[in-house]
């Protein structure tokens, strides 16, 4: 009855302003839950790491697509995303990690950190120049949107000028990574695939002409040592490129747009963070908790097995529910208060766990602290101004637009709760 119900609920953007009350709903069916368009849903905090850590089981790669014969696992964008680092498996997987390393290490964190702040003045400038102009603005599209573009577009090298394209293409793509995309959406998430793929392809040719000082590049000299087929190589890093935007963008604009929806609906935390900067860290990885991006990610059994003693067969996919995870009182206690004050050390899905954990973590850390530092002592007064407007989307949340505006004047802690 109550993944029927999720099932519908996806035409009609239901549950997205409120998704906690259905994870309770989904966690009182079981751990693990046979579901009705087939494999299980996985709702426990503990079984939900069970299943990211375990490498039995493997993601939902080319071959298990095209064994599926459905137009969702075929298409185009479906299986373009399935060549991307995350969706590979062993030996594949192992030699792209070993090869990247560790993208953002403390060094790379610490240059980072200039350019990030300055992006993040940047989009705080325009928020303020379109709130002076037009009395409010949307938060979601220019800093939510547009600052984990910049910050991942100025990392790789690529063209400012690009940045609005490629926002709307990678949010294109999202849609072939929904459960239940519908033809009309596969269509536009195909289009924006090739698009991506068009783009960054073009892109390597250049910079493989004239390298310049920045990761693209350096990528590219990488690649053509350790890649013996040159045409492989540059394919290799295309994709590492364009999954990079991809996975830059859809998640953090998640985490700046809950955290500023989070601290609009408890302005004591704001209050208190305003006067307590040392608690931004905390308060991160509280939105990373309370909200996460990826609120489902999927995985393929290998061999008939059993999780929680519900049968997992071989090539079964397995929806792993983060988001359900994340609020489950065995792991957390008072799940549903988001509270920056939390005590004891974070822990969290929001990054994965395993072979596949997040290799932009750091990055989308940064972003997220560096941004509420800035904001909250630039803007006291900032408010959101209506109801944030959410896309049908049930696995990589995204909020549409959230309009903002400048209160008349400070809102002091404990007004308004
Ligand atoms: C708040 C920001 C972010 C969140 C919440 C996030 C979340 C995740 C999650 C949940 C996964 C694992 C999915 C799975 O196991 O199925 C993942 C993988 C990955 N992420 Fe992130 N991510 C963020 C930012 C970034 C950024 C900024 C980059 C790059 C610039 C990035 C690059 C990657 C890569 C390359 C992987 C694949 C790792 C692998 O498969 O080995 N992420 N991310």
């Amino acid at each position: 009855m109550l993944l029927s119900k999720l099932r519908s609920a996806r035409k009609f953007g239901e549950g997205q302003s409120n998704p906690w009350s259905v994870y309770e709903q989904l966690r009182a069916c079981g751990d693990v839950v046979p579901s009705p368009w087939g494999g299980v849903m996985v709702t426990s905090y503990e079984a939900c790491s069970q299943v990211l850590r375990d490498r039995t089981y493997g993601t939902p790669d080319l071959e298990w697509r095209l064994q599926q014969g459905e137009p969702r696992w075929t298409a185009p964008a479906s299986t373009l995303f399935s060549r991307m680092i995350m969706l590979l498996n062993p030996p594949e997987h192992t030699r792209q990690r070993r090869v990247l390393g560790n993208t953002f290490d403390r060094q790379t964190l610490t240059h980072l950190s200039t350019v990030v702040g300055e992006l993040v003045d940047e989009r705080l400038d325009e928020l303020e120049r379109r709130m002076h102009q037009d009395g409010e603005a949307d938060y979601a599209e220019i800093v939510g949107d547009g600052l984990p573009v910049a910050a991942v577009g100025r990392w790789l090298g690529v063209p400012s000028a690009d940045f609005e394209l490629l926002r709307t293409w990678t949010h294109g793509q999202a849609w072939s990574q929904e459960l239940f995309p519908t033809p009309a959406q596969l269509a536009v998430a195909d289009e924006s695939a090739l698009n991506l793929k068009a783009y960054f392809e073009a892109l390597v040719l250049e910079r493989t002409k004239s390298p310049g000082d920045d990761v693209l590049s350096s990528w590219i000299r990488e690649w053509a040592e350790v890649e013996k087929d040159p045409e492989e190589a540059a394919s290799i890093v295309q994709r590492l490129a364009t999954f990079s935007i991809m996975a830059g963008l859809e998640t953090t604009s998640n985490l700046l747009n809950a955290a500023m929806w989070q601290l609009d609906r408890h302005p004591d935390q704001a209050d208190w963070l305003r006067y307590h900067p040392e608690g931004i860290p905390a308060a991160v990885e509280e939105v990373l908790r309370y909200d996460p991006a990826v609120a489902i990610t999927t995985r393929v059994g290998s061999r008939s097995d059993s999780l929680s003693d519900v049968a997992v067969g071989k090539g079964q996919l397995v929806y792993v529910c983060i988001g359900s995870a994340h609020h489950d009182p065995r792991f957390i206690s008072d799940p549903d208060r988001f509270d920056v004050r939390r005590s004891g050390p974070a822990r969290h899905l929001a990054f994965g766990q395993g072979a596949h954990f997040c290799l932009g973590a750091g990055l989308g850390r940064l972003e997220g602290q560096l941004l509420l530092r800035r904001m909250l002592t630039r803007f006291p007064t900032l408010r959101v101004v209506s109801e944030p407007i959410w896309e049908p989307r049930v696995a990589f949340r995204r909020m549409a637009s959230m309009r903002v505006g400048l209160a008349p004047r400070a809102r002091f802690a404990g007004e308004g709760l």
